[in-house]
């Protein structure tokens, strides 16, 4: 596969990042034991893992602007392109050691997402996109899976927990959908979600209470992949709203049909 210059920077950045985050998610693991915990440990290696996709795409492309998790909104002299960026996207995994968590990279052009990319530095796994150039796992070409029926999917979602998300609604849409469906899932990264739905890994996947930063680099990943993105009303402002649903066309269109009757 050839790699766009876009793209390169994009790799380049996210396997530096990477390098610093799989760093400090070993010294994560000698923290567990201790009483302070690893907390605001993990809050630093969020932080310089944004550091450094922040630097190395500023000094790539001067103009664009940005949205981080930790940084929030830095505006660019072309209107057209912005990175949507989160270093660590999977926290609560990574301060309790669980090697499920990426970073994710977004160039959204005039509002929509035109290319992601999508890394877990700790099993090497890159997944990347560009707008009519498909979607890649590691350079091999990935599609969607092509399976049909509900009843042969598994299906991944997020979980609202303390302090976060609606439990009663949550509850009513769990009731709708697990009696349906093969398998549930909850890995906590979105981004990782979405990159597996890209993969074939998983069917369809559904969340609610979501930021631009955390789905922005999966959308784009899941298109080229052959696979449909919607909000929960069918539409595509899935960055303002937060919520989504992504799979191939007729599973996307089966689960969202459950969530929407639940
Ligand atoms: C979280 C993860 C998780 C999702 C949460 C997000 P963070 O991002 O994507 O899967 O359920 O809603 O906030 O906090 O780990 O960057
Ligand atoms: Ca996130
Ligand atoms: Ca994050």
């Amino acid at each position: 596969m050839i790699r766009s210059p876009l793209m390169t920077v994009m790799v380049q950045a996210a396997r530096k990042a990477g390098r610093s985050l799989v760093r400090d998610f070993g010294e994560v693991e000698n923290l567990q034991v201790s009483l302070k915990g690893p907390a605001n440990f993990v809050s630093n290696a969020d932080r310089k893992a944004e550091r450094i996709l922040h630097e190395e795409l500023k000094k790539a492309r001067p103009n664009f602007g940005f949205l981080m998790e930790e940084g929030g909104e830095e505006a660019g002299t072309d209107p057209s392109n912005r990175w949507i960026i989160d270093p660590l996207d999977g926290t609560t995994n990574f301060l309790h050691g669980i090697p499920l968590f990426t970073i994710s990279v977004a160039l959204v052009r005039d509002g929509v997402p035109f290319a992601g990319l999508i890394f877990n530095p700790v099993t090497d796994e890159l997944f990347i996109a560009e707008k009519g150039a498909g979607a890649f796992m590691n350079d091999r070409r990935i599609r969607v899976a092509a399976r049909r029926a509900l009843s042969d999917s598994v299906v991944c979602c997020g979980m609202p927990h303390m302090g976060r998300g609606n439990l009663g609604g949550f509850a009513k849409e769990y009731a709708a959908i697990a009696p349906k469906v093969a398998g549930l899932r909850r890995t906590g990264s979105a981004a990782l979600d979405l990159a597996w739905v890209a993969a074939g890994r998983f069917d369809a996947f559904w969340e609610r209470n979501l930021s631009a930063w955390d789905i922005a680099a999966g959308i784009i990943l899941v298109r080229e992949a052959g696979g449909y993105v919607s909000d929960l009303d069918g539409g595509e402002k899935m960055l303002d709203k937060g919520d989504i649903v992504a799979g191939n066309e007729t599973m996307r269109r089966d689960l969202l049909a459950l969530v929407r009757g639940a």
